[in-house]
Formats: C-alpha cells, structure tokens, sequence
C-alpha cells in the first residue's frame, strides 16, 4: 500500500517541535563542552541513556577536561567503566583524548575527516558528537534512527547498519540550522516513542508521514533477520588462595573484549574435561604451575552479546611452581576485601558477589 507522502519541512517541524517539549533532561544536554559530548556519545553508543547517566557523571568528576583523561590510569579508567561493558569504548577513548591533546591542541577536531579517524570514531559518533557540539550538518543513524526510518518509509528489507537507502533518506529528512537538535530528537523519537515492540503511534508526533503507520505494518518494520543462536562456553574461574590472599590477573589492554580488565585465572573447558581437569591444565598454561582444584563453589550465568557462558569458580591450593603472568599482563595477590578496587567482568562480579553472600570470601 502506497503510504502518505511525507513532506519534509512539515516532518521536521513536527519532529523538533515534539523534541523541545518532551526531551528528557540529561547531563550531556545541559553542555556545550565537545570533550563532555563526546565522552556521552561513546557511552550511549550500545547503552540506554538511563543506564549511563551515573557512569556519566562519576566519569567527568573524575576526567573533567580532555587534559584529564588523556593522563589517566588505565585502572582508574577501567573502574570507572566497570559494568557498563564493551571496553573497547573505553580503551578508545582513552587513545582518542591522548590524539587530541597531543595532536590538536586538547581540542576535539571539529573536522569530521580528523575526527573519524580518532580510535572508536564510526560514522555514527562523527555525525552525533559534531552536530551537537559544533552544529555540524550531518545525520547521525544509530540503531534507533534506522528504525524510525525503516518505519517512516516503509521499508521492507533487512537493514544492514550501513544501508545506502536509510543513509541518503536521514540525510534528506536532517534539518541542517538545528543539526543536533534533529538528530537527538531522532534519536529520542527511536528510544520513547519508535521503540522495537509495541510502540506508542498515537502519541508519535509524525504519526502522519509514517507510511507503516498508514499501512499497518509497523510492528514488522524493521524486517528483521532470524539472528543465529548465541554459542554457548562453559568456562572456570581459579580461586587460588594462598596466605588469606586471592590471585587475580590483568588481561593485557590490546586483547579482545576484556582487555585492561582483571579477573580470576582460568578459561574454556574443552570438550571431554571435566572442571577440574580444565582449572588444572589453565593454570599450567596461564601461570605456569600446579595447582589442586575443589569442585565448583558457585557457578554463574552470564549473556554477553554474541555468546553465553556458564562460569564456574573453584577454589585452588598451588602445589608447585610460582605463578607468572604467561598470559596476563600482570599477577597480583589481593586480600578479599579489596576486590572491590579493581575491575572485573560482569560474570566475574556475579561471581565474588555471590561468593560472599555465602560467606566463603
Ligand atoms: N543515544 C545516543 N545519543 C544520544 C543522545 N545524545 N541523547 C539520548 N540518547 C542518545
């Protein structure tokens, strides 16, 4: 069914008239300071804004200037990061403060070819950091605008995250005098209104240029592909305690998701293993030495994006060697209690956290 046609002037009044009534009041819109609304952008990159807002503001008290940042300790930034997850963000933010003190005289690159190339610059954060902060004329299209627009246009294909037609349309609809205005306002329109299931249409403020709205198919826009079913590991967590002190480890910055995060020893347990036997043959692997291994005391479910894992912790007596950081990037033994200074991955939390509930930390 041929939809309404959507006239944009109309869609763009109706959208920013919605937006400067009805949009929240967040720490990163009560700015102008390009190095507050870049630290925002990245954190709400994969992350609703309500969750972020605490780290938010725990971060800038820490960070206030971009000088700041690009001086800080990786643990002092990771721990400030800790549970807000995908740590990649905070690696490379960390690496794009040290660019652009070092690089642009601390301030950030109002240049969109110079911003994007800083580390963790997509198209998406460019267009949503130089909009807001600098006025810039370009449309920022996060998952939520995709939506928006895969439903104001009827679209009714998969949409793959760089989609030409959803990209030349939201550069079409942006309203180019009130750039970061337009695309926050997309934005929230995508995280209030336009949301995935069961979204409130009569009280959308462009309800009238919808054509899903006119032609009833919103609740199957976007078209969505059959996402492959998450691998599942199961995993084990030495609990090594020597002298009422726990050996924990630094995964080295540069590798993978947890990077510059610390946590128990251990790793996958291969297929035929029993727990026991993986802890024993990890410990020989990461630290070098033998160790004797107890069941499981407290086992933990944890869903990360693109796997699932099963982790389970057992406490350890070394019986030879002395542990080396073959792995990590460094080895540390530290009293239960001052666990909470360090930064751990989520399953990892749930793990001492439950640990102690039952006493045994
Ligand atoms: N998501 C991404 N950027 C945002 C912003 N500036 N405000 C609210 N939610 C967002």
């Amino acid at each position: 069914m041929l939809g309404p046609m959507l006239r944009i002037p109309a869609f763009r009044r109706a959208l920013l008239g919605w937006y400067r009534r009805h949009r929240r009041d967040l720490p990163w819109r009560r700015t102008r300071d390009p190095y507050r609304i870049l630290v925002s952008e990245i954190m709400l990159q994969q992350t609703q804004a309500v969750t972020v807002v605490p780290y938010y503001e725990r971060f800038l008290k820490a960070f206030p200037t971009v000088q700041a940042l690009a001086r800080a300790r990786r643990e002092k930034l990771m721990k400030l990061w800790e549970g807000l997850g995908y740590y990649a963000r905070a690696r490379n933010l960390h690496e794009a403060a040290r660019r652009i003190v070092r690089d642009c005289g601390g301030r950030v690159p109002r240049d969109p070819e110079v911003f994007s190339n800083l580390p963790g610059a997509g198209p998406y954060t460019t267009a949503a950091v130089l909009s807001i902060a600098y006025g810039a004329p370009l449309a920022a299209v996060d998952g939520n605008v995709r939506r928006v627009i895969a439903r104001l246009y009827d679209i009714g294909r998969p949409l793959a995250s760089d989609d030409r037609e959803v990209r030349e349309r939201a550069d079409r609809l942006l309203e180019d005098r009130h750039a970061g205005d337009f695309n926050q306002a997309m934005m929230e329109l995508g995280a209030r209104i336009c949301v995935p299931t069961n979204p409130a249409c009569l009280l959308c403020p462009v309800r009238p240029h919808c054509a899903a709205f006119a032609g009833g198919t919103v609740g199957r826009r976007p078209v969505t592909q059959a996402r492959r079913a998450r691998p599942h590991k199961r995993v084990v967590a030495a609990v090594i305690r020597k002298n009422g002190k726990i050996l924990i480890g630094l995964r080295p910055w540069d590798q993978g998701l947890l990077g510059g995060l610390w946590e128990f020893p251990g790793g996958k347990i291969e297929p035929g293993e029993s727990p026991e036997t993986a802890v024993r043959r990890e410990m020989q692997e990461e630290i070098g030495a033998d160790v004797e291994a107890g069941p499981a005391v407290s086992t933990v479910d944890h869903v990360y994006t693109h796997l699932s894992i099963t982790l389970s912790g057992h406490f350890c007596r070394l019986k030879r060697g002395t542990p080396k950081p073959l792995f990590h990037a460094k080895l540390r033994w530290v009293r239960p209690c001052d666990l909470a200074r360090y930064a751990f991955p989520e399953a990892n939390r749930k793990l001492i956290r439950e640990m102690r509930e039952r006493k045994l930390l």
